[in-house]
């Protein structure tokens, strides 16, 4: 099984390139099915949700050429059928993005309901009102997700809740619906924006997004297009928190520092000297953080894949933080790791009170999802000592090259295969 083995203490210093965003490129290899004309898509993550998902349309007959690792030819006009088996939506939920993709294009798409995962339950009733609202027939049966249409046609939709996934998956299947949508109460993510700004350059017409309302005139066909994922701003702000534990100093390049600043705010606001430029961000730590509150909150407020690694900051800081969860019900799982590395701190339904210690201890924990693994890794580069790190698989699902990219700054961190090369690790790195 493999881990990560780390040796804690290196302040991280040096540039680091900033892949493409993941949870852009999910919605917009989904969205591009939608044209039977072939389509390039370039500066895509080289990780794991990303290569199931195009497994996932290879299955549907989606013809898909890698150009290189970061580019795709991709062409559906041999799509055969509209199933998607469950073996890729179990690894993979972000695969329901083909519910809307090919209800849009299609008029029918069955796609098994995708399950709960490590930080909540992750219901989709907001994606299924949509397109009811659009005139879907949608049933859920034998846990697949049938939806089928004579036609689409636009509607007035407002979401109850603000959600990234339903605003994506609604705002495919109206970009093909007949008439006008407008959807009410969207999320204003930036990779809600970069779907929409792939599908205008299908030919679709979509305004708004990036705004709580988006206003759809649904066309009849969308053509093919040459396009690029915006930067993960998650991967950014992932290093920029490490810069941070670590007293250290790192350049993140090749973001969008709009994209980033709730971000910034806050390492601002514990103590960090943060420095904007075109496309990259600095930042510096050279004393001990101090600490602050922090409420997690749909874009433009502070992210939610964002919490633990400011959770991990906050539990070296001087002081006492609180960081309240708004947006997912199970999203502090890592802090019984972090107490393992001499964290302390006191979760209480959606809140976590963590008083700032001077030192972590290194230590053997388990990524329990994406972010908090990638957090862990954090926490274990602070601490004193070795940590390794089990189920690191939930890291490479996001994260390009983690460990090369943190051994480029100066990290002592392996990917081990056995207890074997864990030894080595710690025989050489004492
Ligand atoms: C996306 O998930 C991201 N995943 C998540 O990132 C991210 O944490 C989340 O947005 C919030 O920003 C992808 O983009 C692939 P939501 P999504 O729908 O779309 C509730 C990562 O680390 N809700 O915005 O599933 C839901 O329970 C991942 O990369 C409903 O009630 O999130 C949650 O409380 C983790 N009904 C809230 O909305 C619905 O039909 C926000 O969820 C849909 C959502």
């Amino acid at each position: 099984m493999e881990q990560y083995i780390i040796r804690g203490g290196n302040p991280l210093a040096g540039e680091v390139e900033i892949s493409g965003a993941k949870n852009a490129a999910l919605g917009i290899l989904a969205a591009a099915i939608m044209t039977d004309d072939t389509v390039l898509i370039e500066n895509l993550p080289d990780v794991r949700d990303i290569n199931v998902l195009l497994e996932a349309m290879e299955s549907i007959g989606v013809r898909v050429e890698r150009i290189t690792r970061h580019a795709v030819m991709m062409n559906s006009e041999n799509i055969g059928e509209v199933s998607v088996d469950y073996d890729y939506i179990k690894r993979i939920r972000a695969s329901y993005y083909l519910i809307g993709a090919l209800l849009g294009k299609y008029k029918k798409a069955e796609v098994p309901l995708p399950g709960g995962c490590n930080i909540g339950s992750r219901p989709i009733d907001l994606h299924i009102k949509g397109f009811r609202a659009l005139g879907a027939k949608v049933d859920i049966r034998n846990g697949f997700i049938v939806a089928q249409a004579d036609h689409l046609r636009g509607s007035h939709i407002f979401l109850d809740t603000v959600s990234v996934g339903a605003t994506i998956n609604i705002m495919m299947a109206a970009s093909m619906a007949e008439g006008y949508t407008i959807i009410e109460n969207c999320a204003r993510e930036p990779h809600v924006v970069d779907v929409a700004n792939f599908l205008n350059s299908m030919g679709a017409n979509i305004k708004g997004a990036g705004t709580d309302v988006i206003r759809i005139r649904g066309v009849q066909k969308l053509h093919r297009t040459e396009y690029s994922v915006i930067p993960d701003q998650i991967e950014a702000g992932t290093f920029m928190f490490a810069a941070a534990a670590t007293k250290g100093d790192i350049t993140v390049k090749n973001v969008i520092p709009k994209h980033l600043e709730a971000t910034t705010a806050k390492l601002l606001e514990i103590g960090c000297e943060v420095e904007e430029f075109d496309n990259a961000v600095r930042v510096v730590a050279s004393k001990r953080l101090c600490s602050t509150n922090v409420k997690t909150l749909p874009y433009p407020g502070y992210p939610t894949d964002m919490q633990p690694q400011i959770g991990v900051a906050l539990a070296l800081a001087k002081g006492t933080s609180i960081v309240t969860e708004s947006i997912f019900e199970n999203r502090f799982k890592y802090m019984d790791e972090l107490t393992r590395m001499g964290a302390v701190v006191r979760v209480e339904g959606n809140t976590a009170i963590i008083t700032g210690v001077e030192k972590l201890s290194g230590a053997r924990v388990s990524a329990p999802d994406l972010r908090a693994g990638a957090a862990l890794v954090i926490a274990g580069l602070a601490a004193d000592g070795i940590t390794t790190i089990d189920d690191i698989v939930y890291i490479q699902r996001g994260y390009e090259l983690f460990d090369e990219k943190l051994r480029s700054l100066g990290a002592e961190i392996e990917m081990v295969h056995s207890e074997k090369e864990a030894q080595k690790f710690r025989l050489r790195c004492g």
